[in-house]
């Protein structure tokens, strides 16, 4: 058997062509949904994601604001940044880009933001919000995972789901989310035994660990759905998941692949979170 490809550059471009569509018709009333990407310091990995981002705002009829400070800007100086931002009309989205030069305390920061402008969906509040299933923005790598869970009409009514990784930004909110749509989730992590025992029983397995191979066909149930959030690189230095995907597609009924997944649904995701802002006002 080999799985069905979840391919999140297609999807992506499906969803992006409705986040332009519905960008010309906020334009149309007068409103310029605006995006304002703030990135401190040097780190190489950053500078490809947010420019990454601002690209694909233009892309999609989005303004994008990008502001670069040097890694000796002061905590105070960024704070006062995203005040400024968090009262500038033309932004309806603010995402500070972490991780953060070590001196300042991040947390501080996305609390800082303001929840309606938290398109990174980082914020206490919406963390919260999203845990009493009240509206409030989405953390966009997990929503990203459920949008790809829709595109293939999967119900996870009384499904088994095992999420690996237990971080504040993917396997908590992922969880969150896919007990919100009525899975049974099991939440595994370092300190997990017998992982394999686990997702065998599983209907869904997300990755998001950060390590080559955690998932091995032989811990895959047949016909399952796998998702990979890993971004990895292997001894040849290309772009891998978590997943060992070229032994579980033998196993799994669908699969994402890495790159081509997960990846380009986070910033589809950005996307339509800001755009959300910008609707809402
Ligand atoms: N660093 C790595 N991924 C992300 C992300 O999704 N948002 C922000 N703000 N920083 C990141």
């Amino acid at each position: 058997m080999t799985a069905h490809i979840i391919d999140g550059i297609a999807l992506s471009k499906q969803l992006r062509a409705d986040v332009a569509k519905r960008a010309t018709a906020l334009r149309a009333r007068g409103v310029v949904p605006g995006l304002a990407v703030v990135l401190v310091g040097e780190n190489p990995a950053s500078q490809v994601y947010v420019r990454n981002k601002v690209k694909a705002c233009e892309d999609s009829g989005l303004h994008s604001v990008l502001e670069r400070y040097p890694a000796t800007l002061s905590e105070a100086e960024l704070l006062a940044r995203v005040d400024a931002l968090n009262r500038d009309p033309a932004i309806h989205g603010i995402l500070v880009q972490l991780p953060l030069p070590a001196h300042i305390d991040a947390h501080k920061v996305i609390e800082a933001i303001s929840p309606a402008k938290d398109v990174d969906g980082f914020h206490v509040a919406s963390a919260g919000a999203l845990m009493v299933g009240q509206p409030g923005f989405w953390p966009c790598t997990p929503y990203g995972c459920m949008k790809m869970l829709e595109s293939i009409n999967y119900d996870l009514k009384g499904k088994h789901a095992v999420v690996i990784g237990r971080s504040n930004i993917v396997g908590k909110p992922m969880a969150l989310m896919l007990l919100q749509k009525n899975a049974t989730v099991t939440i595994c992590h370092s300190g997990t035994q017998n992982l394999k025992a686990l997702t065998l029983q599983a209907d869904v397995v997300v990755a998001a660990v950060g390590k080559r191979n955690v998932l091995t066909a032989d811990m895959v149930k047949p016909g399952a759905v796998v998702i990979d959030v890993g971004m990895n690189r292997n001894d040849e230095g290309k772009l891998c998941g978590d997943v060992d995907f070229d032994g579980v597609k033998e196993v799994a009924g669908w699969i994402t692949p890495v790159p081509g997944g997960v990846g380009p649904m986070t910033i589809t995701m950005l996307l339509v979170n800001t755009l959300e802002a910008a609707e809402r006002g």
